[in-house]
């Protein structure tokens, strides 16, 4: 059977990786990349690394706003689809690249798979949780990551086409763990010492797309008298360059790393101060205190397993939250395991329908 997999953007290709190896030992995948992320550091890299097969197709769709770059990805995807015809079209999470996938399904009546289904942030500001929601109601099949996921489906009347699969980001970490213990070289590339830094990644447009909310958050993340390693996305990169903005030497700006790097800074380091999806649940995968910069998340677990807090930089003790938070040490598996081999026996189902 012919597969089709969409991706565009850099949590993207590190879901794929474990899924391709799984599906490529019975089916026929091809890859379509939409270009959404193009930086050598957030693309080629995690393809090159995590052993993900070329793209057949980049559309290089890249920038513009919403409605241009989902229109443009939509006419490209289109075109790509009906020359191949595939048996199946799998999507992953929320970005405009996924809701491109489903739609460009949905319109030619080929089957769907929506990888990472049932997330809610219940804030429609945020342009994932338009793209989340239009992905469930279009996609054929939802696998979603955990028991809350399910039951956001069941709410919104999708339970008959709703899987609990587990979480696929959980095999790619534990498939290259131990890869990034030996072989990464990061702490030392960067003169840092286990366990005495904090890890930050900004990327939300809420938290950095209006230079003052991000020097406000730069202003307080430099009273934190910690050093902290902050691998720069290149949206916030942008805003931080443009209009010059001021942070103290102990953050340490780099450019964003590769997957085996990142997981090691990850794992050796004292605390997470972050606003990305993927990045909230290797914390607690990992069992690292993760400081959330957001008013909400989709992974709620998270929070009620005491490993996560929501903080906002109009809290007047955001400083003393993100130094004082101590996790519990209860920890249960919220994100399943060997998540990849039961998408695929899904998949196997889903074909043979
Ligand atoms: C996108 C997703 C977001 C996801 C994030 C993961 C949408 C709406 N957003 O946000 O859900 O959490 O990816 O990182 O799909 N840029 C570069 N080089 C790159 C990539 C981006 O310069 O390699 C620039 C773009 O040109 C654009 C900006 O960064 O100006 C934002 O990129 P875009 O892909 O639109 O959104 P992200 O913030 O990356
Ligand atoms: N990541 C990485 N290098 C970095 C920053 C993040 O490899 O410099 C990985 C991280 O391990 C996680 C994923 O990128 O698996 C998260 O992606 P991102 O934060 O861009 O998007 P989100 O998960 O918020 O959609």
């Amino acid at each position: 059977m012919k597969i089709i997999s969409v991706v565009g953007a850099r949590p993207q290709f590190i879901k794929l990786a474990p899924l391709s190896k799984e599906i490529r030992k019975l089916h026929n995948e091809l890859i379509i990349h939409t270009g959404q992320h193009f930086d050598e550091d957030m693309s080629k890299y995690f393809f090159e690394q995590l052993e993900i097969p070329e793209p057949d197709y980049n559309l290089g769709i890249r920038g513009g706003n919403h409605g241009e770059q989902t229109g443009k990805m939509l006419i490209g995807l289109e075109e790509v689809v009906i020359k191949e015809n595939p048996d199946l079209i799998i999507v992953f999470g929320d970005t405009n690249s996924t809701l491109t996938g489903s739609l460009v399904a949905a319109k030619l009546g080929i089957k769907s798979v929506h990888i990472e289904a049932g997330l809610r942030s219940f804030n429609r500001s945020m342009p994932e949780e338009i793209n989340r929601i239009i992905s469930d109601h279009t996609s054929d099949y939802l696998f979603a990551p955990t028991k809350t996921a399910i039951r956001n489906l069941e709410n919104e009347g999708l339970s008959n086409n709703a899987y609990l699969t587990g979480d696929i980001m959980v095999d790619v970490l534990m498939n290259n763990i131990e890869k990034a213990k030996t072989n990464s070289q990061i702490l030392n590339e960067l003169n840092i010492v286990s366990n005495q830094y904090y890890l930050l990644t900004l990327h939300r447009p809420y938290n950095v797309d209006d230079p003052k909310i991000l020097q406000k958050l730069l202003n307080l993340l430099s009273s934190i008298d910690t050093t902290i390693v902050f691998p720069v996305h290149p949206r916030t990169n942008k805003i931080i360059t443009e209009n010059n903005l001021n942070y103290s030497s102990k953050i340490r700006l780099i450019k964003p790393v590769g997957y085996l790097d990142f997981i090691s800074l990850e794992n050796n380091c004292a605390k997470i101060i972050t606003d990305s999806g993927g990045v909230q649940k290797e914390a607690y995968i990992l069992k690292k205190a993760c400081i959330t910069i957001r008013p909400e998340t989709e992974w709620v677990e998270t929070l009620e397993e005491g490993w996560n807090i929501l903080i906002s930089a109009d809290q007047a003790d955001f400083v003393e939250q993100a130094v004082n938070f101590n996790p519990s040490h209860a920890h249960r598996n919220v994100f399943g395991s060997n998540v990849a081999a039961k998408m695929v026996d899904q998949i196997e189902e889903i074909l043979n329908s």
